[in-house]
């Protein structure tokens, strides 16, 4: 079956890049796999129409109104995005968002018709206390167990941008665990350190549907090969 292959740029590229980028994916890219480009938000408008989904990195939980900076998820649709990311580690610390704030988000999405990825994952400290089950419950609490089309990105913090994975048993058990919370089937995703050396080893002992990809990402050609091993 199709999986999802995700670049995440996160706030890296320019408009010079991201047209070279696009030439140079395109020239490798041979997979059958879905693919989807979290972009920053600047270039949505401009990359839309050329052949690659596009995803958000981040949404206000809010309509519209007096809050300068954000952006809402009518304008992340107006600019061609069918995806958004919401719940990145990065943004739960850079942003203080909370798990109440992500489920608004979420919220905000699923009215303008645009698919939420919901990044969720575990600190080291709770990793290294064999916590990571029960941290991954309580940040899903807040979704309807019966919400249908759901797609979850399993990101463990402590294996972001650090070239640490986990082992392979732990990622299955956290797949496991995230699939259980919900009555429908659901999309779990997995992300950190994601790179062409391991990804053909997450996607074939596992049963996850895809791989969120950050930094290996930005080489077009290596994120080709990803999309390929996945
Ligand atoms: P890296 O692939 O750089 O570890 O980043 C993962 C990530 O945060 C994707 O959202």
């Amino acid at each position: 079956m199709s999986k999802l292959v995700i670049a995440n740029f996160k706030m890296n590229g320019s408009k010079d890049f991201i047209e070279s980028w696009i030439k140079d994916f395109f020239a490798e890219q041979e997979s059958a796999n879905s693919i989807i480009v979290a972009l920053p938000s600047p270039y949505l408008l401009t990359f839309n129409n050329r052949g690659l989904a596009l995803s958000g990195q981040n949404v206000s939980n809010e309509d519209s109104g007096a809050f300068t900076s954000q952006l809402s998820a009518e304008m992340l649709k107006d600019c061609g995005a069918k995806y958004c990311l919401i719940g990145h580690s990065e943004a739960r610390q850079f942003l203080t968002e909370t798990n109440e704030i992500i489920k608004q988000k979420f919220d905000q999405l699923k009215k303008e018709s645009l698919q939420p990825i919901l990044c969720i994952g575990e600190p080291l400290k709770i990793k290294e206390a064999s916590k990571t089950t029960d941290y991954l419950t309580e940040q899903l609490d807040l979704i309807d167990s019966d919400q249908e089309n759901l797609i979850i990105a399993y990101e463990p913090i402590w294996s972001i941008g650090t070239g640490l994975i986990p082992e392979i048993n732990d990622i299955q058990l956290a797949i496991d665990s995230i699939r259980s919370k919900f009555h429908k089937p659901i999309k779990v995703l997995y992300g950190g350190s994601v790179n062409s050396s391991n990804a053909s080893s997450i996607s074939d002992k596992t049963d996850i549907d895809g791989l969120l990809v950050g930094g290996a990402s930005l080489n077009p050609k290596e994120f080709a090969k990803i999309a390929q091993l996945c």
